[in-house]
């Protein structure tokens, strides 16, 4: 299995430029499963889950030609409604095939996606919603099935607020008979992306991207080309690259509006930045201050970029409590970053961060994406040679990690198991 060996080597330098959100990208192309016409999707970020999605697509009997950062797909051929648990197990994201297939063939088979590294991540708030919906469903053997002649309008509420949950009923309800209302509904950029493209494809869809999402069902939805966002967590996993190394970076093709509340708490602790419309530049510094954040829904601070905050923190000067409000074993990097001499106490949700702390390479591995990307972000900065094992969890979701990296001046190399060190 491959790993990647980074060598802390100074201030990063240069120009990043941010590929397609991977969150916005797998509800959008599971949308395509609601209309037999041709489907155009740009800003695809050529990551290993889209490859697994556009596997899942194909299982399904849908036409999908992936070249790069485009797929042009074509549904006229579904023919199956059966998504499989070797498929599910690898991305929990698949759960994002429920709705689409029930609302375009009335059957729906999907493989229960199970724990993972992060917390328990039940779908309980998808099945009850589409329930209420008039389908009919029975968990069986591990798989969600469900069958609905045609889905009718309701008005759900949503318990917690969920992303893949809101992303899944939204999907369903374009095609349902009469007026869905989705209460107290996610408000993240990539549910606000997905509703765009969704509009584009014939769908009545008001509200997106407030609390409230109300959608007159239609009896078909035909084919659109639409183009990803900017994917906000990578933009400001790079934010944090630059700031961990006192570096000069230009960010480009980002929203800096959907990353607000990082870059206002980053502000607060003495990062100098200059934003633009669709960049970021991120200024070399004479040192941080602590701050503390909690992770929220969104507009509030992102779950995703909790784990690199965290290793922004070990430099910073002071004490930063953060606190994990989305999931309930999300602090997996702990122990790896203070294996690497960081000062890090956990109770219960909250982690207490003393800075600055000088960091050591070691050898590590994370158990998720973005604990692996923090990990990553803290070799920069380590003594020494840093061994990130298990990288496929950083291929999941980072468009050309090493690559990017290098660009700035990053010292980092993607190494088969057997080689042992830097060359
Ligand atoms: C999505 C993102 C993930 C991000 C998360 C929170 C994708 C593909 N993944 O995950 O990167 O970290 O949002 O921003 O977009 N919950 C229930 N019952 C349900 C559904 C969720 O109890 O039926 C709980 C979860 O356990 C969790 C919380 O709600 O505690 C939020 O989860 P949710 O927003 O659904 O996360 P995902 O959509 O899986």
């Amino acid at each position: 299995m491959d790993k990647l060996i980074i060598k802390g080597n100074g201030p990063l330098q240069g120009l990043v430029r941010i590929s397609g959100a991977k969150n916005a990208a797998l509800p959008c192309l599971t949308a395509t499963i609601l209309t037999a016409d041709d489907v155009h999707l740009t800003n695809l970020p050529p990551v290993k889950d889209i490859q697994t999605m556009g596997s899942l697509l194909t299982d399904l009997g849908m036409k999908v030609c992936m070249d790069g950062e485009e797929a042009k797909i074509n549904g006229s051929q579904l023919s199956n409604h059966v998504a499989t648990y070797d498929l599910v197990k690898t991305m929990r994201a698949s759960i994002l095939v429920l709705g689409p297939l029930l609302a375009r063939a009335g059957h729906a088979r999907v493989s229960l996606p199970g724990g993972c590294a992060i917390g328990a991540r039940p779908v309980d708030l998808h099945i009850k919603a589409l329930e209420q919906m008039g389908a009919e469903i029975v968990i069986e053997h591990g798989f969600v099935e469900a069958r609905a002649s045609r889905l009718k309008g309701a008005e759900i509420f949503f318990e917690t607020v969920t992303v893949t949950g809101t992303e899944n009923i939204l999907m369903a309800a374009t095609l349902a008979e009469g007026i869905t209302v989705l209460n107290n509904a996610a408000k993240e950029p990539e549910v606000k992306d997905l509703a765009d493209m969704l509009i584009k494809m014939g769908a009545r869809i008001e509200g997106a991207g407030t609390a409230t999402i109300t959608i007159h069902g239609v009896e078909a939805l035909h084919g659109a080309s639409h183009a990803i966002i900017p994917d906000r967590i990578e933009a400001g996993t790079y934010v944090c690259a630059a700031a961990i190394t006192r570096g000069h970076v230009r960010i480009e093709q980002v929203t800096p509006r959907h990353l607000r509340r990082f870059l206002d708490v980053l502000i607060l602790c003495g990062l100098k930045m200059s934003v633009g419309e669709n960049s970021i530049e991120v200024f070399p510094h004479e040192g941080l201050v602590a701050r503390d954040i909690q992770t929220q829904p969104h507009p509030g601070y992102p779950t995703d970029m909790q784990a690199q905050f965290m290793t922004l923190m070990t430099q910073a000067e002071g004490r930063s409590l953060i606190t994990e409000n989305i999931f309930e074993n999300r602090f997996m990097h702990v122990s790896e970053l203070v294996r690497m001499g960081a000062d890090i106490k956990v109770t219960d949700r909250t982690a207490a961060v003393k800075g600055p702390m000088p960091l050591s390479g070691a050898q590590v591995m994370a158990t998720d994406l973005r604990a692996s990307a923090s990990l990553v972000l803290a070799g920069l900065i380590a003594d020494g040679e840093t061994h990130v094992n298990r990288i496929y969890h950083l291929d999941r979701g980072y468009t050309h990690l090493e690559q990017k990296l290098s660009a700035i001046g990053a010292q980092v190399q993607r190494v088969s198991e057997g080689t042992s060190h830097l060359e």
